[in-house]
């Protein structure tokens, strides 16, 4: 019998970056999740994923290579699709957030927020970014643009507000009474910390953004993206029974937008509250958060080719089960080439794998190919039954890495069970002695029935390898529709005839594979940017194309040069070649600027000296003083600077361009 519907999430990604493994890890263990849920009898199991689409940083991307947001958009929604696809995630719909269908679901949201009196308009005031067209949240006044370096400007504007401050309490009860409804409690308990602090309201339209959804009232608003983006998971599968959602998987990043914003636009709207956030640790390269500077972003898709020798159903199981066996659940944890190409070695070449292959070899060189007739061994039986109970306790806590352990420890069991009864022997001594025929096959058959559960326990984990062992086992019912009464002891049927054996995880050499891995990421970053116009990236060390490399006049735009006044000049205590300027770029206090030209120029002879100012440098730290800019000279080979100046006469805080 069914034990009712299981609705799961992923989050709905940005499209401002192609899938890479961080993406692909929650997509995989929402994957691992809704195979287990089904196997354990949910049904229907229903998982969506999607893409975030709107805001600011698209519409610019698409300008910025001549196409329409909404094309922009197309393009990069695909690669999530294709990604996905082919990396065997399982699944049922993929809700785009430019889909009309959504539209209609968030303004009914808003609409009933409105009647029950938590919209109201007033001003919303933050640090916006003219160049960038965006607001800079957690900026000051003063702050530069995280983005283009350029100041920041405090802007007003009137927006809708959405009445979060009136759910301290409703969200402090809701995390009371649903002790589960936030996972891992770390994290829960850092978020009621947070709660607890106090709430308040925000703004959830703007008019300073075109593509986004525009909000039903007067005006030229469109709703803020993280409004849009969590009624998604509503839109999913509207016009289904299926709201609500049993459990939302997110990063730990985006925690706060589902345990206190979601919750609470739910509860505005009187609407049911989904049952469980869980939030998912970071997947860290070399130690640190993936990043485009950083240069260390890894893609699932040349993992996926290598590891599975081409077949990327097979490599996808690889870095499914590397990232569970090594990271535990909701926790940070470190990728590597060289522990993946590890962990797949030991434990599913010598582990599974082995174990499969001479299971299957033994029964056909020993049995004719067929399992032969025995109840097996009753120790090994008890112990199956154990794992069984502690692979879907863990599982169903999300505990992957303990579910992992405990089929590794009841495979190390199997192996002691193979050597110990040593079949190669048994089968020399059948023809006289009957007792170790029937010896043979139980231990051929306790082989064989451990191999069947461990495809079953582990189908979640490995969809694609552990169907390739269960069809050599000569199983007929298809492994995804088996469920949790059939793997259970016992119900291998003797007699049924084993296919070819194939080796499901060969051992791979981790020089040549990694080195092919690290070829592949380049031209997949290649492609990756082909498809967002972008030019493909010159080699590293390329000579040629670093001295004629040209930049565009919107890169130079971003350099913002001001011509500036000296107003002060002085020495910096301890460093001869530094000098202390206040130089005036028409703005209302002079800026600090710590320049290296005290060899080539005296304080007083700079005072009223006009210069050029590179703007919008990030500040930094020099001697104790931060610099906010920099003074532009020209720097000859081993010779002293010479400052940039000017013959006409020309006003403080004009622009060069
Ligand atoms: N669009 C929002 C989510 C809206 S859901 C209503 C968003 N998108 S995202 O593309 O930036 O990130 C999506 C998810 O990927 C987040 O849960 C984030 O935590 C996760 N990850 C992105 N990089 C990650 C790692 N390096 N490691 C693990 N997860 C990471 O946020």
């Amino acid at each position: 019998m069914s034990k009712g519907k299981y609705y799961l999430t992923t989050p709905i990604y940005y499209v401002n970056a192609a899938p890479h493994i961080g993406t692909a890890y929650c997509t995989f263990s929402a994957d691992l999740i809704k195979r287990h849920k089904k196997q354990q009898g949910y049904d229907p199991v229903v998982l969506t994923t999607g893409s975030d689409e709107h805001g600011q940083k698209v519409e610019r991307a698409a300008k910025a290579i001549g196409k329409t947001p909404a094309e922009y958009a197309t393009t990069i929604a695909n690669e999530f699709v294709r990604q996905w696809q082919t990396l065997g995630i399982s699944y049922d719909r993929f809700i785009r957030t430019s889909d009309p269908k959504h539209f209609a679901v968030v303004r009914d949201l808003f609409e009933r927020c409105e009647k029950n009196g938590y919209i109201y308009t007033g001003s919303y005031t933050g640090q916006y970014c003219f160049f960038d067209e965006l607001y800079v949240t957690d900026a000051k006044p003063g702050d530069p643009c995280p983005d283009c370096g350029r100041l920041t400007e405090t802007v007003t504007e009137e927006n809708y507000f959405f009445k979060l401050s009136a759910f301290q309490d409703k969200l402090l009860s809701l995390y009371e009474r649903e002790p589960k409804f936030i996972q891992p409690d770390t994290r829960r308990n850092e978020l009621i910390g947070f709660v607890k602090k106090g709430l308040k309201d925000i703004s959830i339209t703007r008019t300073t953004i075109n593509w986004g959804i525009p909000a039903p009232v007067e005006g030229k608003h469109v709703f803020y993206v993280w409004f849009d983006a969590l009624i998604s998971y509503m839109s999913a599968v509207q016009g289904t029974n299926l709201w609500p959602a049993d459990l939302h998987l997110i990063g730990k990043d985006i925690l706060r937008f589902h345990a206190i914003y979601w919750p609470a636009f739910l509860i505005a709207g009187e609407l049911p509250l989904p049952k469980r956030v869980f939030a998912t640790g970071w997947i860290l390269v070399q130690e640190s958060k993936m990043s485009k500077s950083r240069g260390n972003v890894v893609r699932p898709g040349p993992i996926a080719q290598v590891m599975g020798a081409g077949d990327e159903l097979a490599g996808s199981d690889a870095l499914r089960y590397f990232l569970w066996r090594e990271i535990p659940f909701g926790q940070d944890g470190n990728f590597s080439y060289d522990a993946l190409i590890d962990r797949y070695n030991a434990d599913l070449a010598n582990g599974i794998g082995n174990l499969a292959s001479r299971t299957l070899t033994m029964i056909h060189q020993y049995c004719d190919g067929k399992i032969p007739a025995s109840a097996g061994d009753p120790d090994i039986a008890a112990s199956a039954a154990r794992t069984t109970d502690l692979v879907n306790g863990h599982f169903d806590e999300f505990d992957f890495t303990r579910g992992i352990e405990a089929v590794l420890a009841f495979i190390s069991q199997i192996d002691k069970f193979i050597v110990e009864h040593a079949p190669w022997k048994l089968v020399k001594a059948r023809a006289a002695d009957p007792e170790a025929e029937s010896k043979l096959s139980e231990t051929l058959y306790t082989s064989a029935e451990s191999l069947r559960l461990i495809c079953g326990w582990l189908y979640p984990v490995m969809p694609t390898s552990m169907v390739k062992i269960w069809t050599q086992l000569g199983m007929d019912t298809p492994l995804d529709l088996v469920s949790a009464d059939v793997l259970v002891w016992g119900k291998l049927t003797p007699g049924q005839a084993v296919g070819k054996v194939q080796a499901v995880f060969p051992r791979i050499d981790s020089k040549p594979a990694i080195q092919k891995m690290q070829e592949l990421e380049i031209v997949e970053i290649d492609r990756q940017n082909a498809l967002m116009g972008k030019k493909p990236e010159p080699p590293p060390g390329d000579k040629a194309s670093e001295q004629s490399e040209l930049i565009s006049i919107d890169d130079f735009a971003k350099v913002d040069l001001r011509v500036g006044e000296v107003k002060s000049a002085e020495p910096v205590k301890g460093a001869d070649k530094l000098l202390h300027l206040k130089v005036d770029i028409g703005e209302p206090e002079p800026r600090t600027i710590v320049a290296g030209i005290a060899l080539a120029y005296k304080p007083e002879q700079l005072i009223g000296r006009k210069v050029v100012i590179v703007a919008n440098l990030q500040p930094r730290k020099l001697r104790g003083l931060t610099s906010q800019g920099m003074i532009v000279a020209a720097s000859i080979d081993g010779g002293l600077p010479v400052l940039a100046g000017f013959r006409e006469d020309i006003p403080v805080g004009a622009r060069l361009k």
